[in-house]
């Protein structure tokens, strides 16, 4: 298996993306069939289809792309499918494949019916995505070969394989590379009862004791992400050592997560930041990204890709085209009076119809 790393490293606990530690925790929780894996059921039943039609087929899987906000499960899904396809997986991120010809590398060594995971996928670079093209589509690729006026492209052909390709940003995509995966499905932040069984899950995996409302405790705090629950589990369980007897219970996980300065609905200092930023530094808005970004220090893609999707799920932020807005609902978890001419819609579906996909 091909490994190629190039996981961001952050401090926030709440953070989605992954660290060292994560990646070394969720590599013994990471459920190995489609059957085992909590949620997502709508992905699940159409990849159950999708897997058992190409084995009867005996054909490989046509190309599948993940996208939605990190943490929630796209490298798993992609060892899932290649587990119940029944061949090798290789994983890979974009900006791990710097030219093109550690694609070529890549593609010449894989063998019929594999799945190649490239994660991060809408950053690879133009010239590398002009090799896949034809991968993808012909199962061969041209390489050149010489240079100046005796050059010569090689067309080297390619066994049939299945590119899982996952992104948090499926709009920086391009519409070609977009257009060439036949199967495109999109995860979505998880409900707390499923944060909660999947909570459950990896304590009994790890071993520690935890009652059904100490893992719904740190579900409800775990911002949709079962990458943050399980951290949340392995922190929380440090405090069930020292200050009780082991087991996570509801109460050890309020103390636990109080002290860990994450609030009863999984917001960490950043979104109170963000949200506070926006409502006293806004007017509770519309203020465009970059805007907000420079004002808080942060990068726009932190924000939009970590805080954004949970705060938004939770109908705290709007997203309009002239920027975005704080909600009645984010004044009130903050603490402050809401203003008369605010419209008291709550139900982040029907706000979401607002949202500028752009
Ligand atoms: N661990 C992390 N994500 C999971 C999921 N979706 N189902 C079961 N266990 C998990």
């Amino acid at each position: 298996m091909i490994e190629t790393g190039d996981f961001e490293i952050d401090n926030r606990l709440v953070t989605a993306q992954e660290t060292e530690e994560d990646a070394a925790l969720e590599g013994g929780l990471r459920p190995t069939t489609l059957a085992e894996y909590i949620g997502q059921d709508k992905v699940k039943e159409n990849l159950a289809i999708y897997i058992e039609a190409a084995k009867r087929r005996e054909g490989a899987l046509d190309h599948v792309l993940l996208y939605g906000p990190p943490g929630l499960g796209k490298t798993t899904l992609s060892a899932i499918i290649a587990r119940e396809m029944g061949v090798n997986l290789r994983i890979t991120t974009g900006p791990a494949i710097e030219r093109p010809g550690d694609l070529a590398a890549i593609l010449t060594n894989l063998s019929p019916g594999d799945v190649l995971f490239i994660d991060e996928i809408h950053r690879l670079s133009r010239a590398v995505e002009e090799i896949l093209y034809p991968a993808l589509e012909d199962h061969a690729i041209d390489i050149i070969v010489g240079k100046g006026p005796s050059a010569r492209s090689l067309r080297v052909d390619l066994p049939e394989f299945t590119l899982v390709g996952a992104t948090t940003r499926v709009g920086q995509l391009s519409a070609p590379l977009r257009d060439r995966f036949g199967i495109v499905q999109r995860l979505e932040l998880y409900a707390p009862e499923q944060l909660a069984d999947i909570i459950r899950r990896s304590a009994q995996i790890l071993d520690i004791p935890c009652t059904f409302d100490g893992a719904m405790e740190l579900a409800k705090r775990s911002r949709g992400t079962p990458r943050i629950a399980n951290r949340f589990l392995k922190r929380v369980r440090d405090f069930a050592d020292v200050l009780g007897n082991g087991e996570i219970t509801e109460a050890i996980a309020r103390t636990a997560l109080d002290r860990l300065e994450v609030d009863q609905l999984g917001l960490d200092s950043n979104d109170r930041r963000m949200l506070n930023m926006i409502i006293k530094g806004y007017g509770g808005g519309p203020v465009g990204l970059d805007t907000l970004a420079a004002a808080l220090g942060e990068e726009a893609v932190t924000l939009e890709d970590v805080c954004e999707p949970f705060l938004m799920q939770l109908g705290f932020l709007s997203r309009t085209p002239r920027g975005r807005c704080a909600t009645a609902l984010a004044y009130r978890h903050m603490g402050y009076p809401v203003p008369a001419n605010l419209p008291e819609s709550t139900d982040p579906a029907q706000m979401s119809l607002l949202d500028d996909p752009a």
